[in-house]
């Protein structure tokens, strides 16, 4: 085959590298237009894994930039006049001229053409070529002359950065963050030989303006940046290598995608690789990786299917298809870090302290954990779980094993909830006439025992016409209240967990069948009139609602004003308002399904008027020294709805009402709705409310394991966590999860104390079990 691969970086060199390995036959030749040793930027890093598979590629180029390479396992923080380091990370620096010299000998040495300072205009001048690597960087020219095939899709991003080196050698990868009075900047240093640092200086585009840098010249940047960062510094002088750039060198980075990787220009072949066909943000070092990977693939690929012109098309797909998985995964933690970055001043460096900043900026891509930073570096998170159980009043012995933090407690307005797990709102449309029965008590009363913090009965309806279906919960008159008093009663007297109350009203979703006979299927018969904020029914066959006038408003909020009242003299600890999943307020709150003309609808402001209202109504009946939450529809997954920005707002109205915590949900707002799920996928909603409203908030959504609490709760991405699923399948959900930890304090039932030790024992085999097949299956494949 003839291959051409248009632009000299890591894709186009590696590739050619194993390309030729795989068959000498083959012509391939690389074409670069800079010369052999000019380069733009300084340094790369990339972790231990990814030389590991560039070794078992191509030996001797990975001894060679093995040898060249600068290894170090620390991360250090300058924030606020501290200096906090961790270590166990392991990262390998080396400079790009160095590294793509190295890979230009190798390619040479194999028999590689390498065609120096030829700028190539257009793929169409190699015609007799049977494969084009598209390998010619973010701004690739190639990819641009077939947009319509590839349809890149190219997001700028806000935050500017520089792209400097200094000669310093930092022993650690150190982030600096630097108050100005125009907002903070950070850099990211890291060296990549003995003697040179890459030193990345970033800040926001407000804050880039502000300082006037837009009319700075290079000279003039390395000034600022160097007065800026003269701590981190220390005398050493800043430099750039990218005289080449016109203006002021501060850059936006892109974040590209592309739907399709290859065509035909009607003679070859044309496949984009490396930063051609995606990019992955600086802010966790993937790009040379994933350019590296994508030219191993290919490779792969012919390996499997034969090197022949004639398999092009079938290798072609296969790349594309194995890549294509792998790369979304990067750059979806790339894009967490990187948005971290972009709002790191006013989210978290304004507000929180050194340590928990420090813990937040090592998970911000999300792929990291708290058990993955225990196996790092267990000295600095054990110190950092004795710091966070501090901050929640516990003084654990130092000697002694740290509180993880989701068995911490939580204390809001004078009730402390025992640790940071809450039982999420479960309806369970198993009443009669709104009765919580001797199912409710088991189903609850089970799940306090297995060790949640906080078990919320599910949504309890504030009148009969208030239900979603027949079967749902209510607490609208005494008889109701008695039984649910036997519940609340029964939770305290058994157990440690603080008992929680969600009062709703179902609007424009009621009258519905049960969950199991058909989930917002309108009732056969015996339907009830509905009332909504606008008369739009949720589903094209559901009921029309009746729009509400003042009068009905009156009367719904004095339901709620009874029910709270019923609440508080059965014991509850804590009420929640359900504002969420397009039931009646919700339906006030989102402009999808609020279009009124009069003062509740329209603005913002006007939709959150009667949500206020009942809020404030329910507060001034509700025991002062008890919480009140609001569960909100972070975002409704539809254009032109709740946006997480207007959850923001809507947060912020509620803090000024009075709310104590803020339970962020999403969706189930308006039918067409497209949401994107995932692990933790509501977090984020969580994390901004929390740190920029400055709340206490409730996270949840598809959070299922001790370690996803523990680093959602150390971030302070939120204050607890609230698990529904997980509690149906596991009533002992949080007492399983301690002992999967490997934390055996928590205290378990005493009735069922007799089962503690033997489930713990049995785990703790199976791990031992499990450790032992691991490395059995190691050792076979090292004998191999
Ligand atoms: C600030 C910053 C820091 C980074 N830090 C890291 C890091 O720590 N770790 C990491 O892994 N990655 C890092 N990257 C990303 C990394 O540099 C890229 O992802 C990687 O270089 C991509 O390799 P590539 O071969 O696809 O593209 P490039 O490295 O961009 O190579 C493309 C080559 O094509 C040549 N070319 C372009 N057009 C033509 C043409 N028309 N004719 C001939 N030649 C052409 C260019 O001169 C260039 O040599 C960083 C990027 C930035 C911006
Ligand atoms: C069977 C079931 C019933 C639910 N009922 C309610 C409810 O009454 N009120 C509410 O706010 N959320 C309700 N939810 C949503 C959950 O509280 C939770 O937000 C959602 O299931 C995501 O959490 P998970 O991924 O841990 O399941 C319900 C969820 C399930 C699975």
């Amino acid at each position: 085959m003839r291959i051409v691969c248009i632009g000299g970086g890591p894709a186009g060199l590696y590739f050619a590298i194993l390309m030729k390995q795989l068959d000498p036959a083959h012509s391939i030749a690389v074409i670069e237009r800079n010369r052999p040793y000019d380069t733009f930027g300084w340094g790369v890093v990339f972790s231990d894994a990814t030389m590991d598979n560039m070794r078992a590629w191509d030996r001797p180029s990975a001894n060679a930039i093995q040898k060249a390479f600068n290894h170090w396992d620390d991360i250090e923080l300058w924030f606020k006049g501290r200096r906090i380091r961790t270590t166990g990370h392991g990262f390998v620096g080396i400079g790009r001229r160095h590294m793509l010299n190295i890979l230009q000998a190798r390619a040479e040495e194999l028999g590689v053409e390498l065609v120096f300072e030829r700028d190539v205009k257009s793929d169409a001048e190699f015609p007799d070529a049977d494969l084009i690597i598209a390998s010619d960087g973010v701004n690739s020219a190639i990819r641009e002359r077939h947009k319509s095939a590839f349809k890149p899709d190219i997001n700028i991003r806000p935050n500017r950065f520089i792209w400097l080196g200094t000669e310093k050698a930092y022993e650690a990868f150190t982030f600096a963050f630097q108050r100005t009075e125009h907002g903070w900047f950070q850099a990211h240093i890291y060296k990549f030989d003995d003697r040179t640092s890459t030193f990345i200086v970033e800040t926001t585009e407000q804050t880039f303006l502000a300082h006037g840098l837009d009319q700075f010249d290079q000279d003039q940047s390395i000034s600022f940046c160097e007065s800026l960062f003269a701590d981190v510094l220390g005398g050493a002088k800043l430099r750039t290598n990218s005289r080449h750039l016109r203006g002021s060198a501060w850059l936006n980075f892109s974040h590209m995608v592309c739907p399709t990787w290859h065509t035909h220009n009607g003679a070859s072949h044309v496949v984009l690789m490396g930063d051609a066909a995606h990019t992955a943000h600086f802010a966790i070092g993937s790009g040379t990786k994933l350019a590296f990977e994508d030219g191993i693939e290919l490779v792969r690929q012919f390996q499997k299917h034969g090197s022949n012109a004639d398999k092009i098309p079938v290798v072609l797909n296969a790349y594309e298809e194995v890549r294509r998985i792998d790369v979304a995964r990067i750059q979806n933690a790339a894009n967490n870090a990187m948005e971290w970055f972009e709002v790191v001043g006013r989210r978290y460096a304004d507000v929180l302290e050194p340590e928990q900043f420090m813990y937040s900026m090592l998970t911000r891509s999300q792929r990291i954990s708290h058990e993955n930073l225990r196996l790092r570096d267990k000295d600095y998170l054990e110190g950092y779980e004795r710091w966070f159980a501090s901050r929640s009043g516990i003084n654990a012995d130092p000697a002694e094993r740290g509180l993880p933090p989701m068995f911490t407690p939580f204390r809001l307005r004078g009730v402390t909830i025992p640790n940071r797990i809450v039982v999420s709102p479960m309806a369970m449309y198993s009443a009669t006439d709104g009765i919580p029965d001797d199912f409710h008590l088991v189903h609850l009363g089970a799940r306090a025992m297995g060790g949640a913090g906080l078990v919320f009965g599910e949504m309890t309806c504030v009148s009969p016409d208030a239900r979603i279906t027949p079967g749902c919960l209510g607490l609208w008159n005494d008889a109701q209240a008695a039984h649910w008093k036997r519940i609340v009663d029964f939770i305290h007297r058994n157990s440690a967990a603080k008992a929680g109350i969600q009062l709703g009203h179902a609007g424009r979703k009621g009258s519905t069948r049960l969950a199991w006979e058909g989930i917002d299927q309108p009732l056969d018969h015996d339907n009830w009139e509905l009332i909504a904020p606008t008369p739009l029914a949720y589903l094209k066959n559901g009921q029309r609602p009746r729009e509400m006038d003042r009068a009905d408003m009156d009367r719904v909020r004095q339901d709620f004003v009874d029910a709270a009242r019923r609440a508080a003299g059965c014991g509850f600890d804590m009420l929640e308002l359900h504002c969420a999943h397009g039931y009646l307020l919700s339906e006030f709150i989102s402009p999808l399904t609020n279009r009124r003309g009069d003062a509740f609808g329209g603005s913002l402001e006007n939709r959150l008027r009667y949500p206020l209202e009942i809020f404030a109504a329910i507060r001034a009946v509700w025991p002062e020294d008890r919480p009140m939450s609001v569960r909100l529809s972070c975002h409704d997954w539809y254009p032109g709805g709740i946006t997480p920005e207007n959850a923001a707002e809507v947060a912020q109205m509620f803090k000024q009402a009075g709310a104590d915590i803020i339970d962020c949900s999403s969706g189930q707002v308006w039918k067409e709705e497209r949401p994107v799920y995932g692990r933790l996928f509501q977090t984020p909603f969580s994390d901004k409310i929390r740190n920029e409203v400055g709340i206490p908030t409730i996270a949840v959504g598809a959070i299922f394991e001790a370690d996803h609490a523990n680093s959602i709760i150390a971030a302070g991405r939120a204050d607890l966590c609230a698990i529904a699923r997980p509690h149906l399948a596991d009533p002992a959900w949080t007492l399983h999860e301690a002992a999967k930890i490997g934390l055996t304090g928590v205290p378990w039932p005493t009735q069922y104390l007799a089962a503690k030790n033997q489930y713990e024992a049995n785990l703790r085999r199976a791990e031992a079990a499990a450790a032992a097949a691991t490395e059995a299956a190691v050792a076979a494949s090292n004998r191999r």
